[in-house]
């Protein structure tokens, strides 16, 4: 569509949808969320000159997954966010069919995003640009066109870039789709963002001591923490395990060195970021005190996500909580950000057995729990965790036939800490070895409910709203 048709009807749809949407009472009280429509991956997560930005995939015109356009918020400091004129419409050929994802760079003291262009043909084919914009003196985008084009021995498939900087050099990981199907991570390496030089694979299905894993890579991200180099990617179409990437699209990541040069990545296994139903398309960055922090899509495509309620009241899905990232032992943790705690009221306290614990508002609630398990926690009869000594899972409905989904995560818990919104459920395993994050649709006031024989100390907090204004 072109602008001077998409911006008038994206400015109608939100006019008409914001009150239900925002009136939901599933409707998050402290996440990032649409304020109508449907919002997907986080983009372009940066500092820059002060301010942190994040950008996120939007359809702002309803709920389906059409007319990708990059919205905008922005952020001093990681907990009060501000909305920003709408960064990326698609209005030109090259992504006529949908700004898809992409990253922000710091290009010589402009704002620059590097995104996606998706084009879709009436044939039912694909090609794809990688694109630049350069922010201007009235905080939207100046779009300044493709400067990678679909590279050879590749379909249609090629997209989400994500670039950084290392000495002189901007790099870039890019997903791909083979000719062969199959799904791989693309090493580029620029001098300045217009000229792009393709290095090589460096991650994929069949490629670095794995079999199969899948027939596209979407959404890569590659940073160094502590001694390992890490790959973050979401390896559609990964075998299901009888415990693992249950999802139908997961989020995983690998630990290793990369030798740009070859390009060689040298890596271990494949493991799944967050063991919860929902979790999608990460995206890190750099804080301005060196804090590598992640924040995720809490959504997947093509599940269940037509039949979540909130898509009568004009929105659908929300980010996670912005997460700290740490390297523990050559694995990939996660924390929510210390700037969290600033949304605690009065704190509580309950040391006992989990049948005598007294019923806990969940409504936007922090809870941080000691156990060795033997504990059930029971969210509104909707989201039930069953805490055992050496694994936890998570039980809950499907939304489409009713019956009981499961999802799990191995090990020994011994302390939980979990951030509950109107409707979303976020667990950190043993400081944050394993996550599992989940939306989950509960009626209001939502209250949980512990259940057992075992001990436990438990410390929680109501939590404030805390809306993007
Ligand atoms: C992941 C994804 C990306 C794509 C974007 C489009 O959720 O499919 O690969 O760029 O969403 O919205």
């Amino acid at each position: 569509m072109a602008s001077s048709t998409l911006l008038p009807a994206i400015l109608q749809a939100v006019m008409q949808k914001m009150p239900a949407a925002l009136n939901d009472h599933h409707y998050p009280g402290w996440h990032l969320a649409p304020v109508t429509g449907l919002l997907n991956d986080p983009n372009g997560f940066i500092h820059f000159d002060g301010h942190y930005h994040l950008f996120y995939q939007w359809n702002a015109l309803g709920c389906e997954h059409k007319h990708k356009c990059w919205g905008h918020w922005r952020s001093a400091d990681l907990l009060h966010w501000q909305h920003q004129p709408i960064a990326l419409m698609p209005d030109e050929a090259y992504d006529r069919s949908g700004c898809y994802s992409g990253s922000a760079v710091d290009d010589d003291g402009v704002l620059t995003l590097i995104y996606t262009g998706n084009v879709k043909f009436d044939d039912g084919t694909r090609t794809a640009w990688q694109c630049l914009a350069q922010q201007n003196s009235a905080a939207g985008f100046d779009k300044l066109g493709p400067v990678i084009a679909l590279p050879e021995g590749y379909t249609g498939h090629v997209r989400d870039p994500k670039v950084w900087r290392q000495g002189n050099h901007w790099y870039m990981v890019l997903g791909a789709q083979d000719r062969q199907l199959q799904g791989k991570v693309l090493l580029l390496r620029a001098e300045n963002l217009q000229q792009w030089q393709l290095l090589g694979e460096i991650a994929g299905s069949g490629l670095g001591g794995l079999g199969p894993a899948g027939y596209m890579w979407e959404c890569p991200d590659m940073f160094t923490l502590g001694d390992s180099t890490y790959l973050i990617c979401c390896p559609q179409g990964v075998a299901r395990e009888e415990k693992r990437f249950l999802n139908s699209h997961p989020s995983a990541w690998l630990s290793g060195t990369l030798d740009d040069q070859t390009p060689a990545y040298r890596h271990g296994p494949l493991h799944e970021l967050d063991a919860g139903f929902e979790f999608y398309a990460p995206q890190t960055t750099l804080t301005a005190d060196g804090r590598r922090l992640l924040v995720g899509w809490m959504g997947t495509p093509d599940g269940e996500e037509m039949a979540q309620p909130t898509v009568a009241h004009h929105w659908i899905h929300q980010m996670t909580c912005l997460r700290e990232l740490s390297s523990r032992d050559g694995k990939l943790c996660q924390q929510p950000i210390a700037e969290l705690q600033a949304l605690r009221e009065a704190g509580k306290v309950y040391q006992g057995r989990a049948d005598d614990a007294p019923p806990i508002d969940a409504q936007r609630l922090e809870l941080l729990l000691e156990s060795q398990g033997g504990i059930e926690l029971n969210f509104a009869d909707t989201l039930i965790v069953t805490w055992q000594q050496d694994a936890l899972q998570l039980a809950r409905r499907s939304l489409v036939t009713g019956e009981w989904h499961y999802r799990y995560w191995t090990g020994a818990a011994s302390r939980l800490q979990i951030l509950c919104d109107h409707s979303s459920v976020e667990i950190f395993i043993n400081d944050g070895e394993g996550v599992m994050s989940s939306r989950y649709f509960p009626t209001q006031p939502a209250w949980l409910t512990l259940r057992g024989r075992a001990e436990l100390q438990a410390h929680y907090w109501s939590l404030r709203r805390c809306m993007v204004e």
